[in-house]
């Protein structure tokens, strides 16, 4: 039996297939390069296709005997998807719903999904748990949401049974120096950070610092890559051993703000990083923390790389060693 990862040559979905790969798991990926890398795959088997390709999945679901799925493929920015939200209800909700739909027709009933702090929007409570109120300051956490009621509703209707890992900010890199993270075009606060302290970028751009936290900046709770990778794991174990549908929770439970990653990335990398504030960015909550109690005690999940330096170290490095990313 295989698992199939959709959006498996992804940032955090490359991560997962070594993960998978170490404890003797068959994968099977899914993903149509649009962000993915090839060179990201440390092994699995690999179909180039997007999730709305019916035939495509045939494919995937009748050449293999696959007994789960973690579903990673969806487009994830922030900003992007206030400016083009079509382009995330396209791939991020119809891809799932025709994803749940061959899993119904091949009987397969079991997902683990890559979900979001930004299905909370901007909280109630900090830390947040899974119980808090929903209620998305962007598109992309409002298509997430989305994701996980369509979810519900075909395990109410089909059995199909489902673990949401609502992560809230990954970052660092795979301990092999093999893999780590490689957007194109780079959004994300700590690669660009240290793209500017390679001199790859002249200065990082704060976005607003006119928001209710110490300093002014957003504040969020970074998590390693690796961290998330084991949970997936966990999640795909806990589904096996017959458990319900449920949504927990994945981050260190400490919050930093933009300046401090900033300046803690100017302790690890001993270059000097410049800053230049500008208008806030659309759809950014002040604050996103989690409490992660409930992977922890449900899940046994337990973060072993949770010290900020450590996780910004192990991101410089890739960086250093990959100035280009996965291209040669
Ligand atoms: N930021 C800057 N300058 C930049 C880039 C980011 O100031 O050049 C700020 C953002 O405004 C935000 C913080 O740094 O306040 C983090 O931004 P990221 O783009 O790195 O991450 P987001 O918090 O926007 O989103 C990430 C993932 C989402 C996920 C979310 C959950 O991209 O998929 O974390 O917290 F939903």
């Amino acid at each position: 039996m295989a698992v199939l990862v959709t959006g498996g040559a992804g940032y955090i979905g490359s991560h997962t297939v070594a993960a998978l790969l170490e404890r003797g798991e068959s994968i099977v990926v899914l993903d149509n390069l649009q962000q993915g890398h090839k060179e990201a795959l440390l092994g699995g088997k690999l179909y180039v296709g997007d999730l709305r390709d019916a035939d495509v999945l045939d494919q995937v679901f009748t050449e293999n005997q696959i007994d789960s799925v973690i579903h990673f493929a969806a487009n994830s920015l922030v900003g992007e998807s206030m400016k083009i939200p079509g382009k995330y209800y396209h791939n991020n909700v119809y891809g799932t719903l025709c994803l749940l739909e061959k899993m119904q027709e091949y009987g397969v009933g079991k997902i683990v999904f890559s979900s979001t702090a930004a299905t909370y929007g901007e909280p109630e409570n900090v830390p947040i748990d899974e119980h808090d109120r929903t209620l998305p300051t962007n598109a992309y956490g409002e298509t997430k949401l989305a994701m996980e009621k369509m979810m519900k509703w075909f395990d109410t209707a089909h059995g199909i049974k489902w673990i949401s890992l609502r992560y809230f900010n990954a970052a660092g890199a795979h301990e092999s120096g093999k893999i780590g993270e490689a957007h194109n075009p780079e959004t994300h606060l700590i690669p660009i950070v240290l793209e500017a302290a390679l001199g790859k970028r002249p200065h990082i751009s704060v976005f607003g610092d006119d928001y209710d936290t110490a300093d002014g900046t957003c504040i969020r709770d970074y998590i390693h890559v690796s961290d998330l990778a084991d949970a997936h794991i966990l999640a795909v174990d806990k589904l096996r051993s017959g458990a319900e549908s449920a949504v927990y929770n994945l981050g260190n439970g400490q919050g930093f703000s933009v300046n401090e990653v900033i300046e803690i990335a100017r302790q690890v990398t001993g270059r000097e990083i410049k800053e230049v504030v500008e208008p806030r960015r659309a759809g950014d909550p002040a604050k996103l923390v989690a409490s992660s109690q409930r992977a922890r005690t449900e899940l046994g999940w337990n973060p072993g790389r949770n010290k900020l330096e450590d996780i910004i170290a192990s991101a410089w490095s890739w960086h250093l060693n990959n100035p280009d990313g996965y291209s040669k």
